[in-house]
């Protein structure tokens, strides 16, 4: 697709969200002292979007999830979370972090269900709804196993299960993957696109791979280096579902629109490449 169809294609649509937005991130501006970190962000996520959101390093993405997940408080702009304002950490999230998040002195059963213990679930409840996450994951048999007897891909399994166990209406995730070889990434994107796909929830994806972001997202949001950064633009994904992300980067209208998000990312990395200089 050339550069000047996907503009139009944009115009024509450009916010392709399904329904309401879940999440309403109203020109918030991210300051910490006299560092601001972002500014003016306006996006909108629909119930049931796949949003990835790309930029270059310290440009403020996680600065962004973290308030939407209500970690951080915007110094300017709002956030509203099914229509309900972001005020102090949120029961509706999930949140994946980029590092390992998993508690090392319990097993992957205990990790799983801590959410539904905190929200007061009884402990046969929790257990068995545990139990069937991580089958759901692919561990079951592994329950009873400690995160350091696990590999890195089962542990981003068990992660997984922890933030959607919760049911949330939100899924944020910082780089989830980026720790993993390049096949069990593969497998890894696969695993969540297909849980995504049976109960389609508002997911936010930071990632710096824009292979991932165009794989997995219904749309890619760019942002320019920082200081101050801001969205430069909001590209649409219209690429069938369901996907295989190692198939998928094989199509022409992939290629074509990572050409094209490509040319828009490049010069804000290198902006932010020559600032620190
Ligand atoms: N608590 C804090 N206090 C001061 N500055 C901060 C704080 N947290 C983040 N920053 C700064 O805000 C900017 C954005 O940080 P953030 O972690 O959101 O970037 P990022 O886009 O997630 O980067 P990366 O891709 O490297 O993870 C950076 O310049 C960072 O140094
Ligand atoms: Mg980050």
């Amino acid at each position: 697709m050339a550069v000047a169809s996907v503009a139009r294609l944009r115009e024509a649509d450009p916010m392709p969200i399904q329904s309401r937005p879940m999440v309403a991130i109203d020109n918030i501006t991210m300051s910490f002292g006299d560092f601001t970190a972002v500014r003016d962000v306006d996006v909108q996520v629909g119930d049931g979007e796949f949003l990835a959101i790309v930029g270059p390093t310290g440009c403020g993405k996680s600065t962004i999830l973290n308030a939407v997940a209500g970690l951080l408080t915007p110094s300017a702009g709002s956030i509203r979370i099914d229509d309900k304002p972001v005020n102090g950490v949120q029961e509706s999230v999930g949140y994946l972090f980029q590092q390992d998040a998993l508690l090392p002195w319990k097993t992957a059963l205990q990790n799983v269900e801590l959410g539904l213990r905190f929200r007061g679930m009884a402990q046969a409840e929790r257990e068995e709804k545990a139990r069937a996450w991580l089958t759901k994951v692919g561990l079951a048999g592994f329950e009873h196993r400690y995160p350091h007897q696990l590999s890195g891909g089962q542990r981003k399994r068990v992660q997984m299960a922890q933030a959607l166990i919760v049911e949330p209406k939100v899924i944020l995730m910082d780089e989830p993957f980026s720790a993993l070889d390049i096949h069990t990434r593969h497998l890894m994107q696969n695993e969540l696109l297909r849980l995504w796909q049976e109960d389609r929830r508002a997911v936010m994806l930071i990632t710096h791979d824009l292979e991932e972001a165009i794989a997995l997202g219904d749309r890619v949001v760019v942002l320019s280096s920082g200081p101050s950064s801001r969205v430069v633009e909001s590209f649409p994904v219209r690429l069938e579902r369901p996907r295989n992300v190692a198939e998928i980067k094989l199509d022409q209208r992939f290629t074509d629109l990572y050409r094209d998000i490509w040319a828009c990312l490049r010069g804000e990395v290198e902006k932010s490449y020559a600032r620190q200089d």
